[in-house]
C-alpha cells in the first residue's frame, strides 16, 4: 500500500514519523475522512473547506488544496480508482524536541499525511437499521473542530460496540448532541430536527448535504436540541457520516424507535443521496 507523507509517496511500511511529532505526544493535530466512488472524490471540495477550518482554529499554517490530486494519485496507485475507497489525511504540528506545550518555533515543518484503503458500504446495516446507547458527552468545548484527540469518541464507541449495537450518542445536560461518529436526526411530529451547529458538534460534512437534499425534496428540518425525554416520541431517527451515509436508527437503549424498522424519511434522504453521488452514468 502506497501512502503519502511529508511530500512523498512511499510504501506503508516504509512511512516513518518522529517520536517527537506533536501529533503523537500531544494529539496537536487534524483529520478529514473523504469517501471516493471509482476514483471520483465525494464533496471534496467541503472536506478541504473543514480541514482549513480545523486548521485556522488550532492556529496550524498549512494549505491543504494538493491534498485532493495527492489523493486521486493514492487512489490510482493502490488500485482503488474503481469501487468504493476511503481517503485520510492529517495534518499536525509537526516534531519539536525538547517537549513544552506551546508551539513549537516558526517554521517548524508540518506533518502531513494521507492514505487511502478500500471501503464496504454499511449497507447490510441500513436495511435492518441499527440500535444505538445513550452516553454522557465527556469531550472538549471545541467538537466543531475535527482533532486527532478523539480519546472520548474512541471510548464511547468501544461501548457502543460492547454493548452490541452500531453507535453511541453522546448527551450532554440532557441534549442528544451527536453520535461517537455521526450527526444525529430524529422526527418528531413529522418535522425532521438535529442539533444545530456550535462548538458542541461536527459541523458533519454529511449533514450539510442532507439539509440541502432535504430542502429539495421538500422535507421540513429544524436546526434546534433535542432532548433525551423527546426520545419517546420519536417516530423516526438516523444518523449521517462520510462512512454512514443516512443510517436509520430503530432502537435508543433497546427501546424501538416508531415502529423499530427503518423510517420512509432515511429512505428518501439516503436515495437522494446515492442520487447525488452517482458516478460517471
Ligand atoms: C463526532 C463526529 N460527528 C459527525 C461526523 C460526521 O461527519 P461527516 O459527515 O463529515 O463524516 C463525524 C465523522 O467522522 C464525527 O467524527
Amino acid at each position: 500500500m502506497l501512502v503519502y507523507l511529508n511530500g512523498a509517496f512511499v510504501d506503508h511500511v516504509d512511512a516513518k514519523i518522529s517520536v517527537d511529532d506533536r501529533g503523537f505526544i500531544f494529539g496537536d493535530g487534524v483529520y478529514e475522512v473523504t469517501r471516493s466512488r471509482d476514483g471520483v472524490l465525494l464533496e471534496v471540495d467541503r472536506h478541504v473547506r473543514r480541514l482549513e477550518r480545523s486548521l485556522a482554529g488550532l492556529d496550524i499554517s498549512f494549505s491543504p488544496t494538493d491534498l485532493p490530486a495527492v489523493s486521486l494519485r493514492l487512489l490510482r496507485e493502490n488500485n482503488l480508482a474503481r469501487g468504493e475507497a476511503t481517503v485520510y489525511w492529517q495534518v499536525t504540528r509537526g516534531a519539536a524536541a525538547p517537549r513544552a506545550h506551546q508551539f513549537p518555533p516558526a517554521g517548524t515543518p508540518v506533518t502531513v499525511y494521507a492514505s487511502a484503503g478500500s471501503f464496504t458500504s454499511l449497507h447490510e446495516k441500513r436495511v435492518t437499521g441499527v440500535g444505538t446507547i445513550l452516553l454522557p458527552d465527556q469531550r472538549w468545548a471545541r467538537c466543531d473542530l475535527k482533532t486527532v484527540n478523539l480519546l472520548p469518541n474512541v471510548l464511547a464507541k468501544q461501548k457502543a460496540v460492547a454493548a452490541g449495537v452500531h453507535e453511541a450518542l453522546l448527551m450532554r445536560d440532557g441534549v442528544i448532541m451527536e453520535g461517537a461518529a455521526t450527526n444525529f436526526f430524529g422526527v418528531i411530529d413529522g418535522m425532521v430536527r438535529t442539533h444545530p451547529k456550535t462548538n458542541n458538534i461536527l459541523p458533519g460534512i454529511t449533514r450539510e448535504v442532507v439539509l440541502e437534499l432535504a430542502a429539495e425534496l421538500g422535507i421540513a428540518v429544524r436546526e434546534e436540541p433535542m432532548l433525551v425525554d423527546d426520545i419517546p416520541r420519536l417516530t423516526e431517527s438516523f444518523l449521517t457520516g462520510t462512512t454512514n451515509d443516512v443510517m436509520p436508527v430503530v432502537a435508543i437503549d433497546g427501546r424501538p424507535i416508531g415502529d423499530g424498522r427503518p423510517g420512509p424519511i432515511a429512505g428518501r434522504l439516503y436515495s437522494a443521496l446515492m442520487n447525488r453521488w452517482r458516478v460517471g452514468d
